[in-house]
């Protein structure tokens, strides 16, 4: 089997100003300076990104973005590119998620162009797939992430498929303190993985993939010691240093 290196990501959401973003990583950076075979990575509004980045240089925290416009540039009043992202210091991005597309109307066919664009500008992406509560109820779980996958991926190369990152985030799990069962998020999760193998069976062996929706200090490690679970993708839980910290350090498996 290949090794995937487990990655732990914050996702700030509209949270924290540059000062309060300064805060944060210098109370994270003595927290986590001797972890070792994890990648952690913080999401943060576009404003923090420079600041963020250039405070984190050399530290095993990397930055990344929440989201971005699939053009390199152009008319788009009030959206940011991959090569801005990538020139201010990001090192990923977040695309996809899902109050991105529930509130902001991001499209599959936009996912599209997004994820390889990201890729072209040296942005790993982290592409979040995930069904509502009615769709799980509804038995339709599969259909929505086969779709949501196979949109979303369809400009992406076989040969690039294992920069990809996915985050398997159910939606009724998100912000809610409900978490999916650890046999949920482990049949799901393989599901993704399945699906990747229709792909490009080596790749698919390669792509790291996520759980997030409700991941707590005290429910993290219960999560990624999952067979399949490759890291976690955390909103609420990663907004201090501390709290943050110690999901990072329920990855040892
Ligand atoms: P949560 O958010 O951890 O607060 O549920 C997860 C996310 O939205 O990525």
């Amino acid at each position: 089997m290949t090794a995937r290196t487990p990655l732990i990501a914050g996702n700030w959401k509209m949270y924290k100003t540059e000062a309060e973003a300064e805060e944060y990583i210098q109370a994270l950076l003595p927290r986590v300076s001797t972890v070792q075979g994890t990648e952690v990575a913080i999401c943060v509004p576009f404003t923090d990104v420079k600041a963020m980045a250039d405070s984190a240089r050399g530290s095993p925290v990397l930055v990344y973005a929440q989201t971005m416009h699939e053009r390199p540039e152009g008319p788009f009043t009030g959206e940011v590119s991959a090569p801005m992202l990538a020139e201010a210091g990001a090192q990923g991005v977040l695309l996809g998620h899902s109050e991105r597309r529930q509130l902001f109307g991001e499209s599959d066919d936009a996912l599209a162009l997004k994820v390889p664009a990201a890729l072209r500008s040296g942005l790993t992406p982290v592409l979040c797939v995930g069904e509502t509560e009615r769709e799980r109820d509804g038995g339709e779980t599969e259909g929505k992430l086969r779709r949501q996958m196979g949109d979303d991926l369809a400009g992406v190369g076989e040969e690039r498929l294992a920069e990809i990152v996915i985050a398997y985030e159910p939606i009724w799990a998100i912000g809610t303190g409900r978490v999916a069962t650890p046999e949920q998020a482990q049949e799901t999760i393989a599901f993704i993985r399945s699906l990747l193998r229709e792909r490009d069976e080596g790749a698919a062996e390669r792509v790291r993939i996520l759980y997030g929706g409700s991941v707590k200090p005290d429910n993290a490690a219960e999560l990624l010691a999952l067979a399949d679970v490759d890291g976690a993708l955390v909103g609420g839980a990663s907004l201090q240093a501390d709290s943050f910290a110690q999901i990072v350090g329920a990855t040892a498996r």
